[in-house]
């Protein structure tokens, strides 16, 4: 691994689309800090001097307040604090805001690494390698205790946390190595919980990827623990009017479901992961509790394939080429298959 460069700096370098926000913000307040520390220290010293008991028998002159004095150092606070506000939330929104046309990269934390995996299945330990000028979202989650997700020049950071996915999203603006740091204690080797983020120019990266192109993606891998798990049995496309024991899977990705209990929850990551680990937790309308639970039987690196390849499925009648990556079309036939060989008619509850 090539040492990243590491002479003394005051601020990380600005590497992503949000670096300019995140700093322009902070020096904003570094700014109004600075401001108001001069003006009050000055203005201690000041009037410590101008008001400098001169006898020892002096009696300051008694002041009333002064509602003019009062609403000014009222009102310029005020809009100071909502200026922060305003714009604090704005940067906010940018940041956690997840963009939908991003590069899909899998992350999941472990004591004391970082396994990362792309759409195209190539795999990573302590070192991402990203194209620059594209948004990258990672969806990560932990085999252990908690981590944290931390590009200092990209200045985004987040949580990883074990029994459930978060998401962030960064685009890279200059090529180069950048350092990743894990930003939450997570036992002895915290401190080396770190790894490289390679920024590559587009293709250079079309090179890379295709370089290291001889593994599955994690589409394709989903498919086969889909297959090996059983799960192709119960989940038919047209769900129970197709004879189907489970709800239809393909086109359920990011769509509201109906519960038994009248809920409506959206079908994100986190939804399918409890699905698969806790089937009861959210019963489908329609549908009865008979489905196993999972856990312990797929690692976390296989849930995340899993809910890829749940992700890719297109509804029956769809396009059919909404799957990420071309090798996948074999998917889509798949369930189209898992349809017509599992839908006898009448129904089978
Ligand atoms: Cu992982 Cu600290």
């Amino acid at each position: 691994m090539q040492q990243v460069p590491s002479e003394f700096k005051l601020m990380p370098e600005q590497a992503s689309t949000m670096a300019g926000q995140v700093d322009a913000l902070y020096f904003y307040l570094v700014g109004i800090t600075l401001f108001f520390t001069v003006l009050i220290v000055s203005g201690i010293i000041f009037f410590a001097v101008k008001y400098r008991r001169r006898s020892p028998y002096e009696i300051p002159r008694p002041i009333a307040g002064s509602m003019k004095l009062e609403t000014i150092w009222t009102l310029i606070p005020f809009l100071i604090a909502m200026s922060i506000f305003v714009w604090g939330a704005k940067v906010y929104f940018a940041q956690y805001r997840i963009p939908k046309d991003a590069l899909d990269i899998y992350v999941v934390g472990k004591q004391w690494m970082w396994k990362m995996q792309h759409p195209t299945g190539q795999r990573e330990i302590n070192e991402l390698h990203i194209p620059m000028g594209r948004k990258v979202r990672l969806t990560m989650t932990t085999e252990d205790v908690i981590h944290s997700f931390y590009i200092p020049d990209f200045r985004v950071k987040m949580d990883v946390v074990p029994g459930r996915y978060t998401q962030m999203w960064f685009e890279a603006t200059k090529p180069g190595r950048y350092h990743l740091f894990c930003a939450e204690y997570c036992g002895m080797d915290h401190s080396k919980m770190r790894g490289t983020i390679v920024v590559m120019r587009p293709d250079e990266y079309q090179a890379w990827v295709s370089g290291n192109a001889s593994q599955m993606s994690p589409v394709q891998l989903g498919e086969q623990h889909f297959q090996n798990l059983g799960c192709a049995t119960c989940h038919l496309n047209g769900g129970r009017d197709a004879g189907g024991r489970g709800p239809q899977l393909a086109g359920i990705f990011g769509k509201p479901v109906q519960l038994e209990t009248g809920q409506t929850v959206v079908a994100d990551e986190n939804y399918l992961r409890e699905s698969i680990l806790n089937p009861g937790a959210k019963i489908v309308a329609g549908y009865s509790a008979i489905m196993p639970t999972y856990q312990g039987q797929v690692s976390e690196e296989q849930l995340l394939q899993l809910i890829a390849y749940i992700k890719s499925l297109t509804p029956q009648g769809g396009s059919g080429t909404a799957s990420p990556t071309p090798a996948s079309s074999t998917s889509a036939n798949m369930n189209v298959g898992a349809q017509a060989s599992g839908s006898p008619s009448g129904q089978r509850r």
